[in-house]
């Protein structure tokens, strides 16, 4: 039986999207015409998901209620004549099963994942951040060959990785590969946050993973690190280190990682799809020529 299940944190506060993120899930955002979540759940649908845990915490209830079929508003859209507007709603009727449960305390990503646990069970799963996108307008399809790698060998964890500049890699887990690093390699370990000295690839962790429930006992059994959070990164390492396999799958430039948890990344990621946007992209184009050429003598902001 293939994986069917996903787990989407969305439980962490966002403190570097505040104020904006202070009263409303930052999962929520609007990237061009959709909150970022609606995409990560499109792409999982795509990808052949068809059960989806959200791990939530305080103040997201929101995300709950974007996913539940609004009756009332299907109802209005008849009656005064917006049958139109009706397909923007067709999300609501994906071939998805949704489920939630709490992080009650805010311990880390890998302590949300470990919240999936009683839900899970013993089956593999997909792990996608509720705060990043693949791919222009979410049209990845790496997930689906995520699973496909994870079931053809047998491995316990599959890791999507990005290519980022050699100065950023100071930011993230990066991959050691085992014997070189093709499109699927395999991971003789990820080091967190590397110093500029030691780096050992441009190749850093990209949100999304698929695991057997074999990273539930090491998420149990990783003591908490820095700010008392449990690192989902160091539970994927206690894997390579009891020998288990552990694929890292890179991103095609197509498939680049677009994650809204700072305000750079989530200003360039509302642009790049609201220029790639069917409708409006080609005006706000026209706009954002004209506006740059009036302001390069002239900066708002200087
Ligand atoms: P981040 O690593 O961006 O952490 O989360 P954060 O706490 O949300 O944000 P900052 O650092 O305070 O700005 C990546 C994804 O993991 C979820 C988030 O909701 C986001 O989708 N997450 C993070 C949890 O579910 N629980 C946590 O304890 C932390």
């Amino acid at each position: 039986m293939t994986v069917q299940m996903a787990v989407v944190p969305v439980a962490g506060r966002g403190t570097r999207l505040l104020p904006l993120a202070k009263s409303q899930p930052k999962e929520m955002l609007p990237v061009g015409r959709k909150p970022v979540v609606q995409y990560v759940v499109e792409e999982l649908a795509r990808c052949g998901v068809s059960r989806l845990l959200f791990v939530t915490g305080p103040g997201k209830t929101a995300i709950e209620n974007h996913f539940d079929i609004d009756a009332e508003l299907i109802a209005h859209l008849r009656e005064t004549g917006k049958e139109e507007l009706l397909e923007e709603l067709a999300f609501e009727r994906a071939d998805i099963e949704y489920f939630y449960t709490r992080q009650r305390r805010q311990l880390g990503l890998g302590h949300a994942v470990l919240c999936a646990k009683a839900v899970v069970g013993r089956e593999p799963f997909v792990v996608a951040l509720g705060d990043s996108m693949i791919g222009l307008h979410a049209q990845s399809r790496v997930v689906r060959v995520m699973i496909d790698q994870f079931e053809e060998t047998g491995a316990d964890a599959v890791v999507a990785l990005e290519e980022v500049p050699l100065e950023d890699v100071v930011r993230y887990g990066i991959a050691v590969p085992r014997d070189g690093a093709a499109e699927v390699f395999e991971l003789a370990d990820l080091i967190e946050k590397p110093a500029m000295g030691e780096v050992p690839s441009t190749l850093a962790v990209a949100a999304r993973y698929v695991f057997s429930p074999r990273i539930f006992d090491c998420l149990a059994r990783t003591a908490p690190g820095k700010n008392g959070e449990i690192q989902l990164t160091d539970a994927i390492r206690m894997l390579i280190q009891q020998g288990r396999k552990v694929l890292g799958v890179r991103l095609s430039a197509e498939q680049r990682r677009f994650d809204i948890g700072n305000f750079q990344s989530y200003f360039e990621a509302f642009v790049d799809f609201a220029l790639a946007d069917p409708q409006c992209g080609r005006a706000l184009r026209e706009h954002l020529r004209e506006w740059l050429a009036a302001t390069e003598e002239a900066p708002p902001c200087s």
